[in-house]
Parts: C-alpha cells; sequence; structure tokens
C-alpha cells in the first residue's frame, strides 16, 4: 500500500551549504503488515516519517516519490495532504503531551476530529470516543474520558494518543519512538496494543525506534538506517540473527538484556 522511492530530503540552512539528510531511501509496506525502521538518533527516523505524512519545515525540500496506493504524496497540495492525515494515515508522536492539548478534557480531544472531520453530532462522537479509550485499554474508560491530560500517567496518555490516531479510522499509522519517553514496564503495555491494532483492524504498521528490541517485537520487515541512508532492508528474524552489516550488529548489542535473551533463546 505504501511504496517510498529514491526519497531524499534536503534542508537549506542559514549562510551554510544545504545539508542532506536522506540519501535516497527506498521502502515497501503491505497491508497489514509492520515495518520497523530503526537506527541510531540523528538517521533520519523521524524526517521519513514527516516526508510521508506531509509535515517536514518549510526549509527542507524532498525529492523521490511517496506512493500511497499508487498516489505519490510529495506532489499532493496542503488542502489534499490534510485529508491523506488521519484518514489514510494516523500518527503517533514519542512525547504524547505535545499531541495533547493540556487544558482540554481527552475525551472532547478525541470527539474534536469525529465532529469536524467524520461530521459525528456531539453525543455520538463522545461515544465514539468511549469506544475508542476501550479499544486501547484505558481502565474504568467512562470515568476517564473527562480526565485532563495532566491526571493521567504517561502510559495513558500515549494510549490516548494512539485513540487520536484510529480516530479518522486511518490504514496506516506511524508511531515515531511511541515508547522512548515511558518506563520499561509501560513501553510493553503499549507495543501489546499497537500489536493488536494491527492484528484486529488489519492496519499496517510504521514502527520507528533507536532500540532494535522494540522492533523486534513487532515489526515483520525491519529497515536499518544510517545516516540518512539504508543499511539493510529484510525479514526482521534474518536482520537479527545474520546481520548484513557490522552497523547492524552494533545494533542488536545495544538491545536490552532481556530482549537479547529472548532473541538467543529463539536461536538455541
Ligand atoms: N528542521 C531541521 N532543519 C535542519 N536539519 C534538521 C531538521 N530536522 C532534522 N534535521 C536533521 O536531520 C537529521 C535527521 O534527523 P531525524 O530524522 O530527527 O533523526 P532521528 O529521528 O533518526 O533521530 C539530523 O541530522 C537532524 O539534525
Ligand atoms: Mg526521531
Amino acid at each position: 500500500m505504501l511504496a517510498v522511492e529514491s526519497l531524499r530530503v534536503t534542508f537549506r540552512r542559514d549562510r551554510a551549504p544545504p545539508v542532506e539528510v536522506l540519501r535516497g531511501v527506498s521502502l515497501t509496506l503491505e497491508r497489514g503488515a509492520t515495518l520497523g525502521i530503526v537506527g541510531e538518533s540523528g538517521s533520519g527516523k523521524s524526517v521519513l516519517a514527516l516526508s510521508v505524512i506531509g509535515l517536514l519545515p518549510r526549509n527542507a525540500r524532498a525529492e523521490g516519490r511517496v506512493l500511497l496506493d499508487g498516489t505519490d504524496l510529495l506532489t499532493l497540495s496542503e488542502r489534499g495532504m490534510r485529508d491523506v492525515r488521519g484518514r489514510r494515515i494516523g500518527m503517533i508522536f514519542q512525547e504524547p503531551m505535545t499531541a495533547l492539548n493540556p487544558a482540554m478534557r481527552v475525551g472532547v480531544q478525541i470527539a474534536e476530529g469525529l465532529r469536524v472531520r467524520r461530521g459525528l453530532s456531539r453525543g455520538n462522537a463522545r461515544t465514539e470516543a468511549l469506544r475508542l479509550l476501550d479499544r486501547v485499554q484505558i481502565p474504568q474508560a467512562g470515568r476517564r474520558i473527562d480526565s485532563y491530560p495532566h491526571e493521567m500517567s504517561g502510559g495513558e496518555r500515549q494510549r490516548v494518543g494512539i485513540a487520536i490516531a484510529l480516530a479518522l479510522e486511518p490504514d496506516l499509522l506511524i508511531a515515531d519512538e511511541p515508547t522512548t519517553a515511558l518506563d520499561v514496564t509501560v513501553q510493553a503495555g503499549i507495543l501489546d496494543i499497537l500489536g493488536d491494532l494491527v492484528a484486529d483492524l488489519g492496519l499496517s504498521l510504521i514502527l520507528i525506534s533507536h532500540d532494535l528490541g522494540v522492533i523486534a517485537r513487532l515489526a515483520d520487515r525491519t529497515l536499518v538506517m544510517h545516516r540518512g541512508a539504508e543499511i539493510e532492508q529484510d525479514a526482521t528474524e534474518r536482520v537479527l540473527r545474520r546481520p548484513g552489516h557490522d552497523y547492524t550488529r552494533t545494533l542488536i548489542d545495544a538491545m536490552p538484556r532481556r530482549a537479547r535473551a529472548t532473541l538467543e533463546a529463539g536461536r538455541a
């Protein structure tokens, strides 16, 4: 459903030559599949995600193609892209607080998109918001729907972020470091929810992390990136068991011990 072809992104800078941060990246993602994108901080993962949802900063120039069911998103107008965002592609960010309005009850924030963009009445939007909070496993959703973001834990706020991303029923989710700001114990719950969504709703997922342990839990295929370029891209299992590159091996060595133990038990 998604094919990125030879994507190059360059940033213009003041009093300095332009800097190329994506140097010809290609990938494909099938419907219902999960692609992991892994690489150290600064390797271009977020710039890749922002290119796909059309949210690159103004000083960026993108070349190549980003095909969503055959339509090149790089050629769409801002108005055309607004239709794609939310409806076709849902985005989950690293820091859920940045996606949420601290001054609004979470239920109202989820309902807002439903009213404005799906045309639901206030009552129907609230019912749907409640269903979404259940879907992301917020306990006692009927009570928590009227909470403010600061009354929730980091993990709950990220669940709300996922509910907002799901509200317009997209068929592709992009989760950029969705668990990086969270405690290890909370991370697993968020990853389980993402895995359930892919399995139950048939969504496609791009899961971005600097941590190969996170990627290994969910991704069918993995793209390893370094300095804006692909290092390798293959079935996750193959990448983990027979890394084709020293750089991938350093990422495997950096995996949390628990994830590595699981991997090694599988290999034995
Ligand atoms: N708005 C920007 N202007 C200039 N350079 C940027 C901008 N955003 C990101 N970059 C640069 O692009 C590179 C890739 O960044 P990013 O995609 O955020 O990395 P990652 O998400 O893998 O940590 C980095 O070198 C970063 O400094
Ligand atoms: Mg990033």
